[in-house]
């Protein structure tokens, strides 16, 4: 079994302080609000997870794909990327933690400590084509071709409204639009690199591509939808890469007591385990939970090699 690594630990070169300037403008920070909502959310939780230790055969409390298709096609129907700038205001505070820092802090916040470990995880693994499953609204994307113009990136959504948000903003600019280029972690190298990338809509269960189509899959936050149909997804990543998948996802290890286990059963989120990963052909090269996290749903890094290729 893979353990999971302190960050500094990891070969990405990332410090402590680098993720904490990243984060810091996105958080506020009041203790005694914070154990208040974490007492309320808990209570409300432990209704949850009972009721769906009940009734969780029953298929209206299953996480299935028509559901997630509607819950993520509004959300990015109305997705405006300007909601990315370090200044906008927040569309609400969540409770946060890392380690023994507790804040109240934005989910941008940690779009922008996982974009940090998407291009470390790049420049160690210096892969040509770059396929993101669940790219939603193409966040990640937009930004990582900014860094990396020579990188060929696909991303594909189930939803045809996350991809039509990341066309609508590849149409509507020249150049990444500033408050963009200000969120990226790292200096780009080519502001009009976003361009390039391909939004497509599609099924992580049935990859429209053929074996090894890419050198690098990644996952971010969307593989925690597919629990009804994980083993699927992750067969299709196996065989559409070519050398590595990363994937920055809730797998059980990351949830294993507590709270948070019984969130992931309450809301019927992702229980793979890391441990899993060879049953579908990758191997587990090393995991971190060790960065911001949400108090309620932890996510594990994960970095896999995918058997019988040779990167
Ligand atoms: C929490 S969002 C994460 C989006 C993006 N990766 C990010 O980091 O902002 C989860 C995404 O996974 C997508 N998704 C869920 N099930 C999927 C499936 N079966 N195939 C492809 N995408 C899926 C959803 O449509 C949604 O856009």
């Amino acid at each position: 079994m893979i353990p999971l690594s302190p960050l500094e630990a990891l070969p990405l070169g990332i410090t402590r302080s680098e993720i904490e300037r990243l984060f810091q403008p996105f958080v506020k920070v009041d203790d005694e609000l914070w154990k208040l909502r974490f007492a309320r959310r808990n209570r409300k939780i432990w209704r949850q997870y009972l009721k769906r230790r009940l009734f969780g055969w029953h298929r209206h409390s299953q996480r299935l794909k028509a559901a997630v298709a509607r819950e993520y096609g509004n959300e990015w129907l109305s997705i405006d990327h300007r909601s990315y700038s370090l200044d906008a205001a927040p569309e609400k505070h969540s409770l946060w933690q890392w380690g023994s820092q507790r804040s109240l802090a934005s989910n941008r916040g940690g779009t922008r400590v996982r974009q940090l470990l998407l291009v470390r995880t790049i420049e160690l693994l210096q892969p040509r084509r770059v396929l993101e499953v669940g790219c939603g609204n193409g966040i990640n994307l937009l930004l990582l071709a900014g860094r990396f113009p020579e990188i060929a990136f696909t991303g594909i959504d189930l939803t045809q409204e996350g991809p039509a948000a990341a066309r609508r903003v590849q149409q509507q600019n020249d150049l990444l639009p500033p408050y963009l280029q200000a969120f990226a972690p790292v200096q780009l190298h080519d502001p009009a690199a976003f361009k390039r990338v391909t939004f497509q809509t599609g099924d992580a269960t049935a990859l429209p591509f053929a074996p090894k189509s890419f050198d690098l899959v990644i996952t971010v936050l969307a593989l925690e939808q597919m629990e009804r149909i994980r083993d699927q997804a992750l067969n299709e990543i196996a065989r559409v890469s070519a050398g590595h998948a990363f994937m920055i996802e809730p797998f059980r290890e990351a949830n294993a007591s507590g709270i948070a286990r019984r969130y992931v059963v309450a809301r019927d989120y992702l229980r793979a385990r890391v441990s899993d990963l060879p049953q579908h052909g990758m191997q587990p090269l090393w995991a971190t939970t060790d960065m911001p996290q949400e108090a309620f749903l932890k996510a594990a890094a994960v970095l896999a090699k995918v058997e019988g290729t040779s990167a």
